[in-house]
């Protein structure tokens, strides 16, 4: 049965990988983002902004599913809270939701605010599915990159990721979406754990590049709680197929 689906944040990274997937699934898909976009090749695209609330009752108004992956490094409680609002008025029978791993853990506003989402999507009283996720690759890309500019480049010691790839990340929403509703399901990773100095440098390998790295310390309470693994998810996690590796050799071909 076709069913409409409203993808918000259908227009980043993990949302251009979702959307035609569930096209591709029969569905009709609806895309909310800031910006007037063309709508298309089975795609709506509608305009709104969960953060001020602006354009989101219509954006909901007829979705039977709701997958909601827009996001930005601040507010995604309130724009959730917002969303969450307008969905439970507008009947959705389910809202998936992005997180992160370590939500529940990392004190910093990023994740703080990624646990206020959780916590709005599971008190909205819509039937939900929330999935954590570790950091995507590209996103791992554009920070290693940006570190990667210091003639030196710092490396604050202990810090661990499992980074994953959107694509497997994606394929993983997809199937949650076309599925009943779940609650919390088990967090996705990436299929190996990596120092941060070893993901600097295997970008600058890769990239042909070279730089010395200096070992520093993260301060303070988030230091803490990184080198404590809070950000990982090392038992019980699905795990991607993709590796770093591999990623940076289709990236950086
Ligand atoms: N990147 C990671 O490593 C990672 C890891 C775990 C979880 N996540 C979560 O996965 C989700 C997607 O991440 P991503 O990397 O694909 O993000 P992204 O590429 O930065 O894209 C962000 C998306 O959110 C939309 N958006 C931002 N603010 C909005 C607002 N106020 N109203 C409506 N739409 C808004 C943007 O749409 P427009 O610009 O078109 O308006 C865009 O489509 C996020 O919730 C993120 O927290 C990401």
């Amino acid at each position: 049965m076709t069913s409409l689906v409203l993808v918000t944040g259908g227009t980043g990274t993990l949302g251009r990988l979702v959307v035609p997937a569930l096209r591709d699934a029969g569905h009709a898909v609806r895309v909310l983002s800031r910006r007037a976009r063309d709508s298309g090749d089975g795609v709506d695209h509608v305009t709104g902004d969960l953060l001020t609330g602006a354009g989101v009752e219509p954006a909901v108004d007829g979705a039977e599913v709701i997958v909601h992956l827009a996001g930005g490094p601040k507010g995604d409680d309130e724009a959730t809270r917002n969303l969450v609002r307008a969905a439970s008025r507008a009947g959705v029978r389910h809202l998936v939701y992005i997180s992160v791993i370590g939500a529940d853990r990392v004190p910093l506003g990023y994740f703080r605010a990624k646990l206020g989402a959780e916590q709005a999507v599971a008190a909205s009283g819509l039937p939900w599915t929330t999935l954590r996720a570790a950091q995507f690759h590209d996103l791992v890309l554009k920070v290693v990159r940006q570190m990667a500019r210091l003639p030196v480049v710092p490396v604050p010691g202990g810090l661990r990721f499992q980074p994953v790839d959107a694509r497997d990340v994606a394929d993983r929403l997809v199937g949650l979406t076309l599925g009943e509703p779940s609650g919390l399901v088990p967090d996705l990773a990436g299929p190996r754990v990596y120092g941060l100095g070893d993901l600097v440098r295997g970008y600058l390998a890769a990239a042909g590049r070279r730089r010395p790295t200096l070992p520093v310390r993260m301060p303070g309470k988030a230091g803490r709680v990184y080198r404590a693994g809070g950000n990982l998810s090392l038992e019980g996690a699905d795990l991607g197929g993709r590796t770093w590796e591999e990623f940076l050799a289709e990236r950086l071909r």
